[in-house]
């Protein structure tokens, strides 16, 4: 009884530590963006996907929106997705996964590469920058109210206890 306890223990370790493996099979891939993860509003960038395996089909999504998916065969160890014209709608998180030939599974998720849109400078969107920057004014000058609001109400506070201080000095003289 006990025998046939520890071998079916036995049989069950063996299965998961053989499930294990199978998982690991494919190493996660990683993933980069050249020549950089924050681009300008309709310049190019590309998004590299490392797959440690050559001849694989590569897959691209992005976190939030299950309808976004690029696909591509790579006959090297490395996947490009070329994005064009990059719109402030194309930020975002991208991973890259990834399945050989021979497995039918797809490897695990890259970690997610956020990808950062920002404003050409110079370029057509010249409007937006400014409600931005009078956003920024509005705030600073807000802070520096209050900052200097904290520094009139510290020096009361100091003075009205020196004034204190001072009283409780002359009683104690008086005292004396
Ligand atoms: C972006 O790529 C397109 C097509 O490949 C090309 O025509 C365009 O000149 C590129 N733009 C920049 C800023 O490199
Ligand atoms: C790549 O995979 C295809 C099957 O999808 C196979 O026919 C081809 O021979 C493979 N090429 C190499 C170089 O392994």
């Amino acid at each position: 009884m006990d025998i046939d306890f520890i071998y079916l223990l036995c049989l069950g370790l063996c299965l998961c530590y053989g499930d294990e493996e199978e998982n690991e099979e494919l190493p996660r891939p990683s993933i980069s963006a050249w020549p950089s993860s924050v681009v300008r509003c309709k310049s190019n960038v590309t998004l590299r996907c490392w797959t440690h395996f050559q001849n694989v089909t590569v897959t691209l999504g992005k976190m939030h929106n299950s309808g976004y998916q690029q696909e591509l065969r790579s006959v090297a160890k490395e996947a490009e997705f070329h994005l064009t014209h990059v719109q402030p709608e194309d930020a975002g998180g991208y991973f890259c996964a990834y399945r050989t030939a021979a497995s039918r599974r797809w490897s695990a998720r890259s970690q997610h590469l956020q990808l950062v849109v920002t404003d050409g400078v110079g370029g057509g969107g010249g409007n937006s920058p400014r409600p931005s920057n009078s956003k920024r004014i509005i705030l600073t000058t807000f802070s520096c109210l209050c900052i200097s609001l904290l520094f009139v109400s510290i020096y009361f506070i100091y003075r009205c206890t020196q004034k204190d201080h001072n009283i409780l000095r002359g009683a104690s003289v008086l005292s004396k």
